[in-house]
């Protein structure tokens, strides 16, 4: 028996990639070369999204149709819409996209058509729709009228308007639009991996982000900053931070948000999220939860390093909830919104997955186990029947 040194293929290489590179020990996440500072700073989420599906970014016609291309295909078909309001009003928005997303192929006639172009056209209806799809969700659980999609709007302002109601201001719709570009992609994460291994079974593209879904949920991944919100009204205020960080290292519990499995030093959507969180607090004068976060990574970083000698850096799950919560959208729906990014990073990978020439390429991804079960030499274990067993 060897001992697997890299669990979780932690550090494997599985394929080649070419749509974004994160560098782990210098903080650096580049989506098809471009540096995450920069798309943040002077690009959109529609610009981003054509960058990580068509690998170039747009000129200002192509992008003026991408635009209206995703903006035509946001609607939800009828019987979509007539599904959502027979569901349990108790159904986790997570929960709740991952069994809908899968059932837009009834009204894909394209679904299964295996083509590039089928593919790219896919792709931008599920990036379109997730929006959709989170906020009539919301809207409907809380027996609100849903708001149509306004053509008008560009994704993260149309996104707010159908989820709270009423158009955002600009710097909202800005800052809203930020925090989408800067969880877009991030490589071969756990729920962008799934998304390919099924892709690479030749899976239907509906398919393969309904696992991706299933993957993201969980509280190691995107469910993470729901968890962190969780723990920000908990704690309150500032001056609980110390003993709360405290008592839960001291019990063996993780610290939602800190740490990540490549960076080692901050995350560098983190430190955007920071002054996104820092920027907005000041704007809303509502600084409460930025402080307590800011308190949570101060003692987190010093008890880390007390007890284990090495350092820990928030990751782009820790500020983002305190900006969400500001702009009055409900923490359940954090993950979702997750989401509504990260389609464009899968969408593009199972693109990749399926049609890239990049090589070394998985043709079904099959890892090894190590059998580590019952074992009864050559002739197997004797077989004895229910009715004859002690
Ligand atoms: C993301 C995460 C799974 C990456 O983990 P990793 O760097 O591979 O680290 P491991 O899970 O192998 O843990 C390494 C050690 O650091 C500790 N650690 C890692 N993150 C921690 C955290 N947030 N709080 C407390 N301890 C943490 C682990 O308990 C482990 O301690 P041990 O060696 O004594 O067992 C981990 O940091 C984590 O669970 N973070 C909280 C969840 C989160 O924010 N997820 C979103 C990620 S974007």
């Amino acid at each position: 028996m060897q001992e697997i040194k890299d669990i979780g293929l932690r550090g494997i290489p599985v394929a080649d990639t070419k749509i974004s590179a994160v560098d782990g020990e210098k903080g650096k996440l580049i989506y098809r070369g471009y540096d995450i500072s920069d798309l943040a700073r002077s690009s959109t989420f529609e610009e981003t999204v054509y960058l990580l599906l068509y690998e170039t970014l747009p000129t200002a016609k192509e992008l003026e149709i991408f635009k209206e291309t995703l903006a035509a295909e946001r609607h939800l078909p009828a019987g979509i819409v007539r599904h959502l309001k027979k569901r349990n009003k108790a159904a986790l928005p997570m929960d709740v996209l991952q069994s809908v997303i899968p059932m837009l192929a009834d009204f894909d006639n394209e679904a299964r058509s295996g083509t590039k172009g089928a593919t790219l056209k896919t792709s931008v209806r599920l990036i379109a729709k997730m929006a959709t799809v989170v906020a009539y969700w919301e809207r409907i659980r809380r027996n609100l009228d849903i708001k149509k999609p306004d053509e008008n709007l560009g994704h993260a302002a149309n996104f707010l308007y159908m989820l709270k109601g009423n158009i955002p201001d600009e710097g909202t719709a800005k800052d809203f639009d930020t925090c989408l570009i800067l969880h877009a992609e991030h490589s071969f994460n756990a729920s962008t991996f799934t998304a390919r291994v099924v892709a690479s079974t030749r899976a239907n593209m509906y398919a393969s982000v309904g696992a991706a879904l299933g993957a993201l949920s969980g509280e190691l991944h995107g469910g993470a900053n729901t968890q962190v919100m969780k723990m920000l009204l908990e704690i309150g205020e500032t001056k609980k931070v110390e003993e709360w960080v405290t008592e839960k290292l001291d019990a063996g519990e993780r610290i939602m948000g800190m740490g990540h499995a490549v960076y080692k030093v901050i995350d560098p959507r983190a430190r955007i999220l920071y002054s996104i969180s820092e920027k907005l607090a000041e704007r809303t004068g509502n600084k409460k939860l930025f402080e307590i976060s800011r308190k949570i990574e101060q003692v987190t970083r010093e008890e880390f390093k007390k007890r284990k000698g090495r350092d820990i850096y928030p990751n782009v799950d820790f500020y983002s909830p305190s900006v969400y919560y500001t702009m009055g959208i409900e923490p359940d729906l954090f993950t979702s919104i997750f989401a509504v990014s990260r389609i464009s990073g899968w969408c593009a990978h199972i693109m990749e997955e399926k049609f890239a020439e990049a090589q070394p390429k998985a043709v079904l991804y099959r890892p090894e186990a190590q059998y580590i079960g019952r074992y009864c030499g050559n002739e197997g274990c004797k077989y004895v029947p229910v009715g004859e067993r002690d």
